[in-house]
């Protein structure tokens, strides 16, 4: 049996690497500047970059690894834990680390072969190593092989060694990324190579695609799983050469490994010659460690099959759009002289500039010039989502149907080498590809739990059926919350880490400070640990007892701040606000007509401030309006009462104003926020959202010295230092890094539009949501999904954890558990009853998200059989965090859709 596709990737993204668009102008200039040759170019000059070598992402563990290499000259244990993991993984017991493959051949070579020898091999590409050292390959390969290309033709090959005695048998998995050798043939070689007294040297850089062939293809291997393929492949061989920077995903190095003391001591001997040491050769201890937990994950089933499924899937959207390519084992290979009809020299640098020029992709023409037919567009291995994939496809066949316009190239410096070539060109005139994808690659991953459905029982059980009491070591996709599970940026991980503490001024506190300054225009910074201590000390500050605070709709930390202060809260969101099915597309504006009746019945000076939420989260993400923003801080201009927003998703609010409000359209993000916070005194931001942190929290004043200076006493005592709100300087770098790149219009277009698609494919197959959808997650409306539990059964909370058990999703809550009782104990019953799906920022794909409305889809349609909960533990304040419940009998399970059950309570 063959493991099925996964449906999504089983990991989610740790960190990423932002992905600089550059314009049509740049890319010319660039090319031009790059002699129309794209190995010159930079990645910062290219959007997505085709080459799978040593550009993979990291898992966490090998990140870590990278942190605690153990730099010792010589008998280093980073050394004795990557010999570990080839012999656990590879089978092979001595080890001879070189700096990546070149220096594996070069030893190989000067210990076994001469000048002049022939050298028989399935791998065409190896002539590029093996001509400059005077040793010509012979090619044997097995031509009319139609699935495993790269075997081996054995009676050519016997013909090769009668001719002349070669070195060795030189042999590849996955030959030139292109050609699979089956392990039949393998062995078969092996044991012809045997009958000569040579050895088989077997390079294994990518053994597991090659595994992955042998288990879907050769007869009697399906039941095999990739390890056991791997290590049986790389058994097959008496000596075995890794590159580091392809299956095991580290950044550079490389080993020979060998059965065979003999032969490892011939190695060794040379390698202070060539190398470095027998015990790091010529790496750093970091890599290692890094290629060490590299070889120990690089077989993982579920990680295996789902890059071989994205391979399949990009290689299949370009063949069916009749694109001429080849099979590549982390790709498409474009076959570019027969893209091109125009006959022309160097066809695949033609190709490689017009794809650079049209959309910004880079692909490599890799080595010696001569055979290069070939444009590789190689996967980055784990780095790039499906809907990129599509995209950059779609680039390609976008250009494949304008490719009587690309241009030839004229050379004007020769070369050898590929990388060596100038050319002069025209600038083509191409319509331009524009991307629409997530800007930024995965840096690295981390998995996620795959559990069984019992499993998940067993686990919403014992969390007394609340999801936050759920360990997230059970959750495969979690959507509790988009608060601090962003993943960071490699840029905001670099200011992280060069942050220098102090308890004093730091620098991360000024750069922070700036930041702020530059995008909301305030003045006053004070950095809190998160979002609730800024209310607390806004609170304190601005609220007599007594006094009324007016607020679009509450937020739970925000309301029991202003009781707590002795504020009494009034809700003054407009009515649609409360009502999931009204498609107002401004539900989080405020009311001016209530704010007018409180001023009537209270008096102004009886109003403590306005408390104002942007992309209001209780109502569902809801964005004000720029023309209420406008209007609200007149009227409170008129009346003397401050305006403080809760800026926590301000940028979502933003975006949804640059999308909705057609005299935004053309005005950038960070524009836009500048002027809603125009319309404020104040700000108190959760960091943990926007600012694309883990942690980390701001109040922030625009002019107002008393009030700074009244709450920076209260940062000193509750928080911290007047500069850092008890926050390290790194994470205060971060976080300055993080308000830099919120902006980003491509980034808030990408993360918003993504709640957008999962909202729809529920609406598609019927599922009741919130309209319009919200900017930070998709609220399913428990009411009408669950119209036959009574809202005290808590139907929201039963449906967040039936979508648990079902999917091993993680919504929360956002109902009557969330809202709480009133004075009289009575809960308080609010008209919203809502699941929220949230989506985090930057951690999973489309694919994670297709299978989440799966999942819930899947529950529609047997909802009836679904009941609702009691408490059988409540705490006092913000119950929904440690309450417990448990299920009622399910009353109605025969009910057809539609008829509410009563009776039961
Ligand atoms: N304001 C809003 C609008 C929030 O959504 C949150 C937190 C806070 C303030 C409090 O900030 O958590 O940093 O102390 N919301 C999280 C959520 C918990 O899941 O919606 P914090």
């Amino acid at each position: 049996m063959t493991t099925p596709v996964p449906a999504h990737e089983p990991h989610k993204a740790k960190t990423v690497r932002p992905i600089r668009f550059v314009s049509l102008d740049e890319r010319k200039r660039n090319l031009t500047a790059a002699h129309f040759n794209v190995f010159n170019l930079t990645p910062q000059q290219i959007s997505f970059d085709m080459v799978s070598y040593g550009a993979g992402a990291m898992s966490q563990e090998q990140l870590a690894g990278q942190l605690i290499g153990d730099e010792a000259y010589a008998g280093a244990r980073n050394f004795e834990n990557m010999s570990g993991a080839i012999t656990r993984v590879l089978g092979h017991t001595y080890v001879c680390p070189t700096h990546n493959t070149l220096g594996s051949v070069k030893l190989l070579l000067h210990a076994f072969a001469s000048s002049g020898q022939r050298l028989p091999s399935n791998a065409r590409g190896r002539i590029d190593l093996h001509a400059p050292r005077g040793i010509e390959l012979v090619d044997v390969r097995d031509h009319a092989e139609a699935v495993f290309t790269g075997n081996f033709d054995l009676a050519a090959l016997e013909a090769a060694i009668g001719a002349s005695r070669p070195p060795f048998v030189g042999a590849q998995a996955f030959a030139d990324g292109q050609h699979p050798i089956s392990l039949g043939n393998l062995r078969a070689a092996r044991a012809l190579a045997d009958r000569h007294g040579l050895r088989l040297v077997l390079d294994v850089s990518r053994v597991v695609e090659n595994a992955w062939y042998i288990q879907r293809f050769e007869p009697g291997m399906a039941d095999r799983s990739i390890a056991e393929l791997v290590k049986l492949t790389a058994k097959s061989a008496h000596v075995i050469m890794m590159d580091g920077a392809q299956d095991a995903r580290a950044n550079t190095g490389g080993f020979l490994a060998t059965d065979n003391p003999a032969d490892h001591e011939r190695f060794i001997n040379d390698i202070v010659v060539f190398e470095g040491l027998h015990t790091y050769g010529g790496m750093a201890g970091r890599t290692m460690e890094v290629i060490a937990r590299g070889l120990d994950e690089m077989c993982d089933e579920s990680t295996v099959q789902w890059a071989m499924a994205q391979t399949e899937r990009f290689t299949a959207r370009l063949r069916e759009a009749g694109v001429p390519i080849e099979r590549g084992c982390d790709g498409a290979y474009v076959q570019a002289d027969r893209f091109l009809p125009q006959a022309t020299q160097h066809p695949a640098h033609a190709l490689a500039c017009a794809l650079y020029l049209s959309a910004g992709v880079r692909a490599l023409v890799p080595g010696l010039v001569g055979r290069d037919h070939l444009l590789p567009l190689q996967i980055p291995r784990l780095a790039m989502s499906n809907r990129q994939l599509d995209q950059v496809a779609d680039a390609v066949i976008a250009l494949h149907a304008q490719r009587e316009r690309i241009p030839a190239l004229t050379l004007e410096m020769d070369g050898q080498w590929h990388d060596a070539l100038r050319f002069g060109s025209v600038l083509a005139d191409l319509a331009p590809f524009a991307f629409d994808c997530e800007p930024w690659l995965v840096h690295t991953l981390e998995p996620i739990a795959i559990t069984t459905r019992e499993q998940r029982e067993r686990a919403i059980r014992e969390a007394g059926w609340n999801t936050f009491l759920l360990r997230s070591a059970d959750v495969t996709i979690d959507l509790l919350t988009d608060s601090g599970t962003t993943a960071m940026s490699s840029v905001q991980w670099a200011a992280y880490d060069a942050a220098v503490p102090t308890p004093a001024t730091s620098s991360a506190y000024l750069e922070f400070a700036a930041a702020i300054r530059d995008t909301y225009g305030y003045q006053y910074v004070l950095p809190t640990h998160q979002g609730r201590a800024a209310e607390q000390i806004l609170s304190e500050v601005m609220i007599r007892p007594g006094q009324i605070v007016p607020g679009n709709m509450y937020f739970t930390t925000t309301k029991v701040h202003q009781e707590y202060a002795g504020g009494v809260f009034a809700d003054v969101i407009v009515d649609e606000a409360h009502d999931p099915t009204s498609t107002f597309r401004w539900k989080g504006n405020i009311d001016l007509a209530k704010l007018d009746a409180l001023v009537r019945e209270h008096g102004a000076a009886q109003i403590a401030y306005i408390s104002f939420e942007l992309s209001v989260n209780m109502a569902g993400g809801q964005p004000v309006s720029m023309d209420n923003l406008r209007e609200v801080y007149a009227w409170s201009r008129q009346h003397g009462i401050a305006v403080m927003f809760d800026a926590t998703r301000a940028v979502e609010n933003a975006y949804l104003i640059q999308k909705h409000d057609l005299r935004y359209r053309s005005t950038h993000v960070k524009d836009i926020l500048r002027e809603i916070m125009l319309y404020g005194d104040g700000a108190t931001v959760s960091g943990k959202k926007d600012y694309l942190i883990n942690i980390g929290g701001l109040l922030t004043f625009k002019d107002n010295a008393a009030w700074a200076h009244a709450a920076e006493a209260k940062l000193r005592i509750y928080e911290g230092g007047v500069r850092d709100g008890g926050l390290p300087a790194a994470d205060l770098a971060a976080m300055a890094q993080g308000v830099r790149e919120m902006v980003d219009d491509r980034y808030i277009r990408a993360r918003v539009e993504q709640a957008v698609r999962l909202a729809g494919w529920l609406k598609d197959a019927g599922v009741p949501v919130v309209e319009p959808t919200g900017s930070h997650a998709v609220f399913v409306d428990a009411r009408r999904f669950l119209p036959h539990v009574d809202q005290d059964e808590y139907p929201a909370q039963r449906l967040a954890g039936e979508i648990y058990v079902e999917t091993g999703v993680r919504p929360m809550e956002r109902g009557n558990v969330s809202k709480g009782r009133d004075r009289d104990g009575n809960n308080y019953r609010p008209a919203l009853e809502l699941v929220r799906l949230t989506l985090s920022r930057r951690v999973y794909s489309d694919d994670h998200l297709r299978a989440v409305a799966d999942g819930i889809i899947r529950l529609w349609q047997r909802r009836n059989q679904i009941s609702g909960l009691r408490f059988v533990y409540e705490p006092r304040d913000l119950r929904f965090f440690q309450g417990r419940f448990e299920p009622l009998p399910a009353a109605s399970v025969a009910q057809p859709a539609g008829v509410a059950a009563t009776g039961q309570r």
